[in-house]
């Protein structure tokens, strides 16, 4: 399964401390935990003696203790320590399967495979004239394909966000492009009219985007400053990443990387929060759950060539998780 060489977020960063953490990524449950040198640990969650659940265990001496029987576990695994036998030196094969872990984006990531993908490209990221802020996570009963494909999707906007990213009287889509890049697919020229577009909007403009994935669960938003306006030049940008949980379930994290320095983390949270619960009971109600691959599978109009080309993405890349 290629998605198990690829990096997930699988929580935020500063929740993952010397308390040990239950995830889970594609159906596989993990214990996070931070070592001594506050490094983030990814183990499976499961003892190897017994079967326990690890994360229900605690960090020892920058070790992590399984509840059970006491075996503590060394950053990387190993098993160092069986409270049964104090003289007994456990072999390096007593161990528990251990992951990579990286930081990024103010979410740790993992993978459970070696791979060649790199982290999944956020370029706002090393904007220093745009504030970054997290929403979420939220935890959705969709696949994470279809919560990918909501979030390019401009169709939906007068009906799910009326008021909000659209109105019922302005629906219609310009043509717009796509291509294909070398980890994903762009789409450039897409234009709506808003009457809320963000925060502080006080009167209905029309914005232009950008939408790109860059990895299979991975999609960005980028706003096109308007001619003239007093945020000229900084290209606001929302990063969607998101773990796909099970088939049908995935946890869902915003990263804003916006130019607004004054408003409080909790309002530019809250904006997004408003957007994002109008869509989910939409998401919750697709069916199938998973993301359709054959194209006629589901019906398609010419406003929906960003998801079909999402989809034939999808496709290529060889992605079975989420999709059918
Ligand atoms: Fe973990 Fe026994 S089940 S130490
Ligand atoms: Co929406």
């Amino acid at each position: 399964m290629i998605e198990k060489q690829l990096w997930h977020p699988v929580a935020q960063a500063q929740d993952v401390t010397n308390t040990p953490l239950a995830v889970q990524l594609l159906g596989q449950a993990i214990v996070l935990w931070r070592n001594e040198d506050d490094a983030v640990q990814a183990f499976t969650d499961r003892c190897p003696h017994r079967g326990a659940r690890l994360s229900m265990g605690r960090v020892e001496n920058g070790r992590l203790e399984c509840p059970y029987h006491g075996w503590q576990f060394a950053s990387g695994g190993r098993c160092v320590k069986v409270p049964a036998l104090p003289e007994f030196t456990p072999p390096p094969t007593q161990c528990v399967k251990s992951f990579e872990v990286q930081q990024a984006y103010g979410l740790v990531w993992v993978r459970l495979e070696a791979g060649e993908h790199p982290l999944p490209a956020f370029a706002a990221e090393a904007d220093e004239h745009l504030r970054k802020v997290n929403c979420g996570p939220y935890d959705v009963a969709a696949s994470a394909p279809r919560i990918i494909e909501n979030f390019l999707d401009m169709s939906h906007f007068g009906f799910v966000h009326e008021g909000w990213l659209g109105s019922r009287d302005a629906t219609a889509i310009a043509p717009y492009a796509v291509e294909a890049t070398a980890t994903g697919v762009l789409a450039t020229g897409c234009k709506a009219v808003q009457p809320q577009s963000n925060l502080h909007s006080t009167q209905a403009a029309e914005v232009e985007y950008s939408y790109e994935v860059t990895a299979p669960y991975t999609a960005l938003l980028t706003k096109i400053p308007e001619e003239g306006s007093s945020r000229q030049g900084w290209r606001e940008s929302i990063g969607l990443f998101i773990c796909p949980v099970t088939p049908e379930t995935s946890r869902v994290w915003f990263r804003l990387a916006v130019a607004d320095f004054e408003s409080s983390d909790a309002q530019l949270q809250s904006f997004q929060h408003t957007i994002f619960v109008q869509d989910q009971p939409v998401l919750e109600s697709q069916l199938p759950k998973a993301l359709p691959l054959d194209p006629r599978a589901e019906m398609h109009s010419a406003a929906d060539r960003m998801s079909s080309a999402y989809r034939r993405f999808l496709k290529a890349q060889g992605i079975t998780f989420g999709v059918c």
